[in-house]
Order: structure tokens, then sequence, then C-alpha cells
């Protein structure tokens, strides 16, 4: 059981640390001839178009992210056009732009690099305007390509050892991460962007499907082997990441297991040639888990996870002065819909220095992004893997400072006083973002008790917890009409900055949020 050498994680996670000095000593340049295709085409395999003109939900974008998943009690079972309104909205094509070597096509979440590694699948049963079967979905034409006919939902309940969720969803949208199609500028460092970017991605299609009135939770714990084969994956270059049930039937008629042989579907190829790097794939096959006992083991080891920071437990006062965070009022909430908001989101370039958020508007964003998401590796419903750590720039309410977001009391801690922009520019690989935004906020993790507990799985779980939080925050932040970024960081320069509160802790994601600087009219 490779899962439980954790010295895996801790070799991938500290091999790819960016300091100041691994930034400049790197001698890693894009090579343009050789870009990535941004798009997985089976050349011989005929589309089934998705409609496009879907219903919009009505749904407000703060609702749709911070509501409980509706109850998965009552049937509810997507039709086609849900299906490609969540497709779409996670990972179809909101905008493209002009570059000198062709067109850049970006996505609904947002992506490191607008490479966007992450793949969608779905294996369903019959749906009402759908066959059973497994699919991919393919954003450039709004389609899903047929790779399997048949229903092989129940290949999948049992490679979660029969998860609750997936043993009663009519259909499961499976999220894959392609190494090279971002190793390719991020080099070994991808294996973390899997999380970001697959997280980013899970905000929209959660929101979307709670929007759509279905249920949907993330599935972490299967048999990555079996998913992998339905999939006819060629592992050293795509993997199965986590595999999300839509919708629920309160009867279980899950087809039993099939056969389900190798493929060998012509792909086209992403680029001349491809860089393999060793230490993802080492990783990824460190973090396996290879039979239904291992993943029933590993789900049902989870414990009531105590908040990994001594001074967050609820018992234990604030050591600094604390500001209790209040959301904005109902009546006051912004309206628009959640695909209003996915269709606006774009991450900012550019922040205004001299702006200022609310401390309702930031209150609205953390409480809606930390609520706890659907996931199998946080039970119970509630617990969370990241600890947040703010920057303070400029928050009418807020003294500027290091904070601290104490989840139980909703409030944060102030940890130092002071004006820290010149630390945010440079801990954000000195970057003008960080530096410009109105606040920074740092997703920590104490990744020794984590690992611990769910072995090298849950630095997967822990990046794209990251990942679904940010992503979540970025729709919070554009509902209310503010911008927002995720950032990478100088990691051990991130925990000086705020230890000695986070010592022990391991720096996961950065998001910074402040208002879009208004470009003059030229
Ligand atoms: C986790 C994460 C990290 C990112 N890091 C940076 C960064 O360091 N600098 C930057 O300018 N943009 C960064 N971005 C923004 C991406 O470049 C952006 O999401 C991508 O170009 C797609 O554009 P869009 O978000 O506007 O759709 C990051 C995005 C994510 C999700």
């Amino acid at each position: 059981m490779n899962n439980r050498e954790i010295q895996a994680a801790w070799t991938y996670h500290d091999g790819t640390k960016h300091s100041y000095w691994s930034i400049r000593n790197n001698p890693h340049f894009l090579d343009w001839a050789n870009r990535p295709q941004p798009f997985k085409i089976y050349p011989k395999i005929e589309p089934v178009p998705l409609p496009r003109d879907v219903p919009q939900t009505g749904v407000t974008a703060l609702s749709a992210i911070s509501e409980p998943a509706p109850s998965s009690r009552a049937d509810s079972v997507p039709d086609l056009q849900d299906l490609a309104r969540i497709l779409y909205f996670s990972a179809g094509i909101t905008k493209e732009r002009e570059y000198s070597g062709g067109k850049i096509y970006f996505r609904a979440a947002a992506c490191t690099g607008a490479l966007y590694e992450i793949e969608l699948y779905v294996v369903t049963g019959d749906l009402p305007g759908l066959d059973a079967g497994v699919y991919h979905f393919n954003p450039a034409d709004v389609s899903l390509r047929l790779l399997r006919k048949g229903d092989f939902r129940g290949n999948l309940a049992q490679a979660t050892a029969m998860e609750p969720a997936m043993a009663h969803a009519p259909t499961t949208i499976i999220c894959t991460g392609t190494y090279w199609r971002n190793a390719w500028k991020y080099q070994a460092r991808t294996y973390r962007h899997f999380g970001w970017d697959n997280g980013t991605l899970l905000a929209n299609m959660l929101a979307v499907s709670a929007a759509s009135g279905l249920p949907a939770e993330i599935v972490l714990g299967f048999v990555d082997a079996e998913v992998n084969r339905l999939l006819d994956l060629d592992t050293r270059r795509e993997v199965s990441l986590c595999l999300v049930p839509i919708g629920c039937k309160s009867e279980t008629s899950l087809p039993a297991r099939r056969e389900a042989p190798a493929l060998g579907l012509e792909t086209i190829s992403l680029s001349e040639h491809e860089v393999e790097y060793p230490s993802m794939l080492e990783m990824h096959d460190a973090s396996l888990l290879e039979s239904e006992e291992e993943v029933a083991q590993w789900r049902a080891k989870q414990p009531v996870f105590p908040s990994s920071s001594p001074s967050s437990s609820p018992a234990s006062p604030p050591a600094g002065e604390a500001v209790r965070f209040e959301r904005l009022p109902e009546a006051l909430q912004p309206k628009d819909t959640i695909e209003q908001v996915i269709l606006r989101r774009g991450s900012t370039r550019a922040f205004d220095k001299s702006a200022s958020i609310t401390l309702q508007q930031l209150s609205t964003i953390v409480d809606c992004a930390a609520r706890g998401l659907p996931a199998d590796f946080l039970e119970p419903p509630g617990v969370q893997l990241n600890d947040l750590y703010l920057i303070v720039h400029a928050v009418e309410g807020l003294k500027p400072g290091a904070y601290f977001f104490r989840r139980e009391q909703n409030a944060l801690e102030l940890l130092k006083a002071g004006e820290f922009r010149a630390e945010a520019h440079h801990l954000g690989l000195e970057q003008e973002l960080p530096a410009d935004a109105c606040v920074d906020v740092f997703f920590l993790a104490d990744l020794k008790h984590i690992l611990e507990r769910y072995g090298n799985r849950g630095y997967r779980a822990t990046q794209l917890e990251a990942g679904a939080i940010g992503g979540r925050m970025y729709l919070a932040a554009y509902a209310q009409r503010l911008g927002a970024t995720g950032l990478t960081f100088f990691d051990d320069d991130v925990m000086s900055f705020f230890s000695p509160h986070a010592k022990g802790k391991s720096a996961i994601f950065l998001l910074a949020i402040g208002k879009p600087l208004k470009r003059r009219p030229e």
C-alpha cells in the first residue's frame, strides 16, 4: 500500500517549491513551436452535439455557491440540457483572444497559464436525451464523443467501494489531468496545478449543479486503475483525478460491473514531442488506491479532522485582536445569476491600488467559499484541510496587516498590523498583482497531519480543496463586481511571513482580490 509511504508526497512538495533563486536559476523557456494542443481530439469518433441554448437557472451566483447541495433524498435526474449546462459552465469556452501564434480559448474556470489540462468525461445510464455510455466532452465543438456504449455506472460504484452518492447517481462526471498540456510551461509543478485547476473547475460545477437542482459531490476515493481503464487513458500522459456524481435516484438499479477492454482509441498528438517529468509520475503512483478494500479503508479512516492550528480551536480565545465577519444582508446581495457571473469572470490583470473593498464584501467572499465542500474526504461536513491567512491592504473596517481566519468563530484574528504591500509583492513571485490588490488570501495546510491520516492521497485532496475554495472565491468576488486572480508564490517565504502562527504548515494556494484597474480610453 504505497499510499501510506508519505515520504513520496514530501519529496514531491519540497522538490517543487519556488524560491527567489529557483526561479532565477531555472533555464526553462517556452518552446512556442511545440506548444500543446488545447483540446483532446478523437479524430475517428463522430460528435454527439450538446444543446447550446440551454435555459438559465435564474439562481443567483452567491446562493448557488453557498447554499447546501439540494437534498439527495428526492429523485433528481439530469436531462441533456442540465448536462450541457454543467459541462459548458465548468469547462466551456467563454472568450477567445488572438495572439501572435494563434488564438487562446479562455474557459469558464480559471486555469494556470490558460493551458486547460483538465479533461471531462461522462459515465451515464440512460438519460432523457442521451443513451447510456462513456463519453468524452470536447469544449471546442460543445460535443460529446462516445467511447463505450452501455451503462458502466456499476464499474464506478464498485471502484469507489459503493460510495453512497455514486451508488445512486444517474450520471457521473470524471475529471482527468493531462501532464504535458500544463508541464510545457510549469514543468514538474504541474501536479500541484492539477489540484488547483481541477478545483476552480469544480467550484463552477458544484455551483451550476446546485443551481440546476441537482446534488453533486467530489469523490476522491476510487481505485485509480479501474477508472483509468474505463476511460482508456494512457496513464503516462493522463490520469483520473476525481469523480463527481450528479443527481440522485432513490432506488439503486445499478447494472453489474461490465468488462471494459482496452480500446486503443486514436487521439491527435498534443505536440511534436513531449517531455516527461518523472517526479510527477512518482507522486501520482504513490497516491494510488489499489483495491476496493483500500478505498473503503481510506474513506472509513477519515477522522474528525481537528483544526490544524492549536490557536484556531473553538475553545482557545484568539491571541490577537479579532474582527467578526458579517456578510451582506440578503436584500443587498447582488442578484446576477451563476451563469452571468461565470461568463463575466476572468482573472484580473491589474488591480487599482488606490481602491478599497468593504468588510462586508470580504466577509461575503470568505463566508460563501469556506462553508465546506461536499466531498467524500471531508467528513463530517464542514471539515476543511486548508487554513486561510490574509494580508489585508485596503479593506474598510480592518487595519492593514496579517490575519488568520478562525472558521469556527467566523472572525479574523490580527497576527501583525502593518502595511505589507512590499512583502506581498515579494511573496507572490514579485508580481504587481498581490501588492496592488485589496487583500491576498493564502491557503496553508498542516500537511504532516493530513498525510498521516490520508496518506499521499491527502496531498491531492489538499491541493484540490484549495482550488475549489479559491474557485468559489473567484465567483463570489465577481458576483460583487470585484476582481480576483490566482497567483503562485515563494513557498518558504510565505511560511516565514506568517510564522510563528503558521509554523509547521505548508503553502498551498494564493488568491488576490481587489478592484480591477479601469483602463483609460485611448
Ligand atoms: C491557481 C492559479 C494560479 C495563477 N497564477 C497566476 C500568476 O502567478 N500570475 C498571473 O498573472 N496569473 C495567474 N493566474 C491566472 C491565469 O493566468 C488565468 O486564470 C488564465 O490565464 C485564464 O484566464 P482567466 O482566468 O481570465 O479565464 C493563476 C490562475 C490560477 C487558477
